[in-house]
């Protein structure tokens, strides 16, 4: 029996369903791609020159919430990220170089936008101009097609710009003809489902969906893990909901072709991959919900229906801890208890704790700095209050409104 056959049997106690099965084999591969992503940092904390942005944007649309500037690593990636592109304007103030041109400069623009960072004033530097003259004077250099094109209307879009129809244009008015294939007709939909609420694209849209669908492989990829990759993003930039089981298969041959540890073929196939391991295309860049908190309009003071609250109670009495205290934890629902768990460390500095993946789940090693000991034969057990000990472990249990799940330190 396969690890996900037996974790679906561990925590319901039956074989899983298709639709069950390819969301946990999908959520495996990509906490084992970022574990892969983030040790091929180098001791700069980045990817190597003008591979940060991919490798940003990846990240950010697998976890929205990876990068926060109070966050050391992510901080140094970050700022990795933007000093390989200000060493590059400081030389060339248009970045009106070949290496910048080819859709580069639209991705390091997304990886801004991404990390809750302004394009148009980026030290001082407006990217925006910059792209905009990159693409009035297309084509030039590598910047010639519509791959590298679309990486551009996506970067105006994803900063909440309105797209010139000029722009958009480019991208609708030979609908079907792709000069790269599938991966220039995937760009192509992604980046005109962007801007498909300021105008009308969805013919053009279609033209691209047909082409990527009648361009399907027998083993349901589309070619290469890239090329697959993109296929799989534009069909849910299109729609979300529709084609699930095409969308499924084609995931499966993604997950397959992952190494043992985590790995693709590159971060630029990182890129084009974790995205959709995480139902996200780069159009969900614009919409990153850590940077949100951004835009003017006043946070609403209620949480809206779609939320509940409930308690987390830690108590840790064993000689020599004296710990006992209470969190309050408002999550969307259908919240895992441990995704309420990385809200409230997220949200509250009081809370920390540490957790690991094993074959059955995910199991809590520590909880505000108290690790679990085998020598001292002591682990963190999990209940609902009163006292009804929990039988999955917290990313299989899901809390509901008004409970009180109690974290003791134990004994066995
Ligand atoms: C398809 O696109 C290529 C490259 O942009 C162009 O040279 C060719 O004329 C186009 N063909 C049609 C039928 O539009
Ligand atoms: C586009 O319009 C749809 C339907 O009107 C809406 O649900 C969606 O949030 C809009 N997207 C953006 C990015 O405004
Ligand atoms: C923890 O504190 C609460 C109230 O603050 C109290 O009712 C409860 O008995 C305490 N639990 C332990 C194990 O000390
Ligand atoms: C953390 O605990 C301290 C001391 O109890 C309290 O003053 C502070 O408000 C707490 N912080 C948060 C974010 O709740």
């Amino acid at each position: 029996m396969g690890f996900v056959a037996k974790l679906c049997m561990f925590l319901l106690g039956y074989q899983c369903s298709f639709d069950l099965h390819t969301s946990l084999v999908t959520h495996h591969a990509k906490l084992k791609g970022v574990r892969w992503l983030l040790s091929e940092r180098t001791d700069s904390w980045g990817w190597g020159t003008r591979k940060e942005a991919e490798a940003v944007m990846a990240l950010q649309l697998v976890n929205d919430k990876w990068y926060r500037p109070s966050k050391p690593g992510p901080a140094a990636t970050v700022k990795e990220m933007n000093l390989d592109l200000l060493a590059a304007i400081s030389k060339y103030p248009k970045l009106d170089t070949q290496d910048w041109y080819g859709g580069k400069l639209g991705q390091y623009v997304n990886a801004l936008v991404a990390t809750c960072q302004d394009p148009s004033d980026f030290y001082g530097h407006n990217l925006i101009d910059i792209l905009s003259g990159h693409m009035d004077g297309f084509p030039k250099y590598y910047f010639n097609h519509n791959f590298a094109y679309s990486w551009a209307v996506l970067a105006l879009c994803n900063a909440g710009l309105t797209v010139q129809e000029k722009y958009i244009q480019q991208l609708t008015k030979t609908p079907g003809n792709y000069t790269f294939g599938v991966d220039e007709a995937a760009m192509t939909v992604i980046a005109l489902s962007c801007v498909r609420n300021q105008t009308d694209v969805k013919s053009a849209i279609s033209a691209g969906v047909q082409f990527i669908l009648d361009n399907k492989k027998p083993d349901g990829s589309f070619g290469n893990e890239y090329t697959t990759g993109l296929a799989v993003q534009a069909l849910i930039a299109d729609d979300k909901q529709t084609r699930r089981k095409i969308k499924k298969e084609a995931l499966l041959r993604l997950v397959e072709k992952q190494g043992q540890d985590g790995s693709y073929d590159s971060v630029a196939a990182a890129n084009q991959i974790f995205p959709a391991l995480n139902r996200k295309s780069y159009a969900d860049i614009g919409s990153i919900s850590s940077c949100q908190q951004v835009t003017t309009t006043p946070a609403p003071t209620t949480p809206p229906a779609s939320f509940f609250t409930f308690r987390i109670n830690v108590i840790a009495t064993l000689a020599p801890h004296n710990v006992n205290e209470s969190f309050t934890v408002t999550v969307p629902d259908g919240s895992s208890l441990l995704d309420a768990m990385v809200v409230l460390r997220d949200t509250d500095s009081n809370f920390t704790f540490t957790s690991k993946e094993s074959s059955f789940g995910t199991s809590i090693s520590s909880i505000q700095g108290i690790a679990s000991d085998p020598d001292a034969r002591t682990y963190w057990r999990s209940a609902v209050a009163p006292d009804t000990a929990l039988t999955t472990s917290v990313d299989g249990f899901f809390p509901t409104a008004g409970m009180t799940v109690i974290f003791s330190l134990s004994t066995y």
